[in-house]
């Protein structure tokens, strides 16, 4: 056997076993900050069996959906948001592993900044909403660590191309009332398998992104498939090879001559021949 199969054979065989992936919490509406009184449905995403949404607030520490919303195991709903649920919510298996952590604000107030739920990816465009109870404010004053960054005229304040800088604490002001601060999390560029959909609360940039996503999705799926059945291949390879050696080494020290003239498709043959003289002796 050739080394370079071999090599290639262990990289194979270290991204199969690295291609294992881990649940994620997505939540609907895919904002940080809800009004009081308005649903949310969290969802534990590529999770198997024994998944359950947790959450710590000001009054709990991990406590499971079943005490505080409605779940069906991949599911977990609260028809009724309190300004007492805001706090992290995260996805549990039974065996302890977590996925990512989301934070909700439940607000009393009648203003808030609606800003994505998950971290964003860097090079995406974000859009931050301010939206008032009561209507659409015809213009909102946007703020990052405490410093006023401008007005938008109609509420919506896009980030194009977000990177690492614009990470911080947002918030918004409407007719001089207050949304709540949300953090906004720019993560680096994911590996491939792991990419998650942008969340942001804009519908026009959210059009084309999910297609090529789920297209990318696909062509990750299709190789991993490949790369399971690779090294059932190169084993099945390696070993029909290591017997045309041993059988093409044996049949020219120990078979008569006239047993080679019988040609080439006497392969299987050779084999077993090969076999039980080896065993003979
Ligand atoms: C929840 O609270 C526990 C106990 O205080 C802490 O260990 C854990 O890191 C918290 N989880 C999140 C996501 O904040
Ligand atoms: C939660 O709500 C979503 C959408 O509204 C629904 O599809 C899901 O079945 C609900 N889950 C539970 C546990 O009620």
């Amino acid at each position: 056997m050739d080394p370079t199969s071999l090599q290639r054979l262990v990289l194979l065989t270290s991204l199969l076993s690295g291609s294992t992936h881990q649940a994620r919490l997505t939540v609907t509406p895919s904002s940080s900050q809800v009004f009081e009184y308005k649903p949310v449905s969290l969802r534990c995403e590529d999770a198997s069996e024994g998944w359950t949404v947790r959450r710590n607030t000001s009054k709990e520490r991990r406590a499971e959906c079943g005490v505080w919303g409605i779940s069906d195991g991949i599911s977990c709903n609260v028809s009724h948001m309190d300004p007492l649920d805001s706090g992290e919510y995260w996805c549990e298996s039974t065996g302890g592993s977590t996925s990512n952590s989301v934070t909700i604000t439940v607000s009393g107030g009648s203003v808030i900044l609606q800003s994505p739920a998950l971290p964003v990816t860097e090079g995406d465009d974000v859009t931050l909403t301010c939206r008032a109870k009561m209507a659409d404010p015809p213009s909102a004053e946007f703020y990052k660590d405490g410093v006023f960054i401008g007005t938008e005229p109609d509420g919506h304040m896009t980030l194009l191309h977000v990177s690492r800088s614009d990470e911080g604490l947002y918030k918004c002001s409407f007719q001089g009332k207050e949304s709540p601060w949300s953090r906004l999390s720019v993560s680096g560029k994911p590996p491939m398998t792991t990419m998650e959909p942008p969340t942001t609360s804009s519908s026009s940039s959210t059009m084309n992104a999910p297609s090529t996503l789920s297209s990318l999705h696909l062509v990750f799926r299709l190789l991993r498939h490949l790369v399971v059945f690779c090294p059932y291949c190169i084993c099945t390879y390696i070993v029909v090879s290591l017997y045309r050696e041993r059988a093409r080494g044996n049949s020219m020290e120990m078979t008569p001559p006239t047993h080679a003239e019988q040609g080439l498709d006497d392969d299987y043959d050779d084999v077993m021949s090969a076999v039980t003289t080896e065993h003979q002796f």
